[in-house]
């Protein structure tokens, strides 16, 4: 039987947890695999830490060069993260003509589409499956089980640390710097937490997704990307009165020149799943031509989830490896030659309902001011709700909108913030409704 050999770079939870799935699965991947998948090496910078896995016969070393430059290694799995070593060692074992398998979705959102030349160039695989979503199969799903599907709209809870925060304000009414310093006491978020927090995270995964569901080259740059620090118990109430609860959303829908590509804060209906989607979970809905809507569900962070993942895409480049085939699968889901620049719509073009949330001065005439400027911006107002939780002299007033076109909204509330009507900056939440069965 043929043996596959591994080198990993980065002994940390996700590299220690790929470890030891190939040292303790070891039968159970041979049987599945037809080859015996051999840990051969494993570089990081402490080779003296207890990891808590018996490495057997493997390799520690402090010498990544060496794993990329040991002609016996057929897969390098890369989980250092980060954009300066990570990128290094993956484009010099692409050189060197090594399979490579990442987690690294801030790696690929920003340097992807040279990865996968390179890769390419170079004969070989780059997979990824563990970079969005931890153990939710998203990747495969799109490049091969949806491969017949138009894919419309995907709609995604892509940040369990965000997922957890907003659950956490939403079931005990925390604010906001509450519930995040609950998430770090939990090991959920990081002490510096703005990276999941401002949106940045699920921005990444949402550029991945989007060139696999649409065919399109990997662009970060282009997204729309607001994070949950202005969320509060208040707005998560009203959104719940009205049949709505608000997540961190990654949406990604093609139209026929352009996609959309944004993630913020979004009121959904709680007829739509992803609103009982809690607490650190990770879920997706592809809408699809064919299918309809799927949705997958999982753990999209922590040690085994995300390993399991890795080890699927080590599996499948063994897999290619002993039937003498490579690259069967196209690295972003389309032939090459096929992948489309397709523009993402300026977030100003956007049209869509919106939930405003004012402090509003509470005297007469104020309420007549707003609507007046909201209508002459084209605005036409759903509903209006005004409560009476005064507090020095002001009111919130919600007003939920019918589809309105973002630089409208943009425009009228810029006018409104110059009256005396209201105080500090309105809040802004967009609405998303469900997606067709
Ligand atoms: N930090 C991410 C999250 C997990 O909170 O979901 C890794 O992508």
């Amino acid at each position: 039987m043929k043996t596959i050999n591994i080198g990993i770079l980065g002994l940390g939870v996700v590299g220690t947890g790929v470890a030891r799935l190939l040292k303790e699965k070891k039968q159970l991947l041979t049987e599945r695999t037809g080859a015996v998948l051999n840990l051969k090496t494993i570089a990081d910078i402490d080779t003296t830490r207890d990891r808590g896995i018996d490495l057997g016969a493997t390799v520690l070393t402090t010498d990544a060069q060496g794993i990329i430059n040991d002609p016996d290694i057929h897969i390098i799995v890369e989980t250092i993260g980060g954009e300066t070593l990570a990128r290094d060692f993956i484009l010099k074992a692409l050189d060197q003509k090594k399979h490579v398998v990442t987690a690294n979705k801030a790696l690929l959102a920003s340097h992807g589409n040279d990865l996968v030349k390179k890769a390419k160039g170079s004969g070989v695989d780059l997979a990824f499956e563990a970079s969005c979503g931890g153990c939710m199969p998203i990747i495969k799903s799109l490049r091969e089980s949806l491969v017949a599907n138009h894919i419309r709209s995907l709609a995604a809870i892509l940040n369990g640390t965000c997922n957890y925060i907003l659950t956490k304000i939403s079931r005990d009414g925390s604010a906001f710097e509450d519930a995040l310093k609950d998430a770090q006491a939990l090991g959920y978020a990081e002490a510096e937490p703005s990276l999941d927090i401002d949106g940045f995270d699920t921005a990444h995964k949402l550029a991945i997704l989007n060139s696999l569901a649409h065919g399109m080259e990997i662009n970060l740059k282009d997204i729309h990307v607001e994070g949950i620090r202005h969320i509060t118990p208040v707005d998560i109430e009203f959104a719940r009165e009205f049949g709505y609860a608000i997540k961190l959303l990654a949406i990604g829908k093609i139209h026929d020149r352009h996609v959309e590509a944004r993630v913020h804060p979004t009121m959904i209906p709680l007829s739509n799943p992803l609103a009982h989607v809690d607490g650190s979970m990770n879920a997706v809905v592809i809408d699809a031509d064919a299918t309809g809507r799927t949705m997958l569900y999982g753990h999209g962070a922590g040690m085994m989830p995300t390993a399991s993942a890795v080890l699927s895409d080590i599996v499948d480049i063994a897999r290619n490896i002993i039937s003498g085939t490579q690259r069967r699968v196209p690295i972003l889901g389309v032939q090459d030659d096929h992948i489309r620049p397709i523009p993402i719509l300026a977030m100003s073009e956007l049209h869509t309902r919106y939930y405003l949330r004012f402090e509003a001065q509470d005297h007469p005439g104020v309420l007549a001011k707003i609507s007046g400027i909201l209508g002459e911006n084209n605005i036409s107002i759903e509903s209006v709700h005004q409560k009476g939780l005064k507090s020095n002299g002001k009111v919130p007033v919600v007003m939920i909108t019918h589809t309105a076109k973002e630089a409208w909204v943009q425009k009228a509330l810029g006018e409104i913030l110059k009256t005396d009507s209201v105080v500090g900056d309105p809040m802004v939440i967009r609405i998303e409704e469900t997606a067709r069965e």
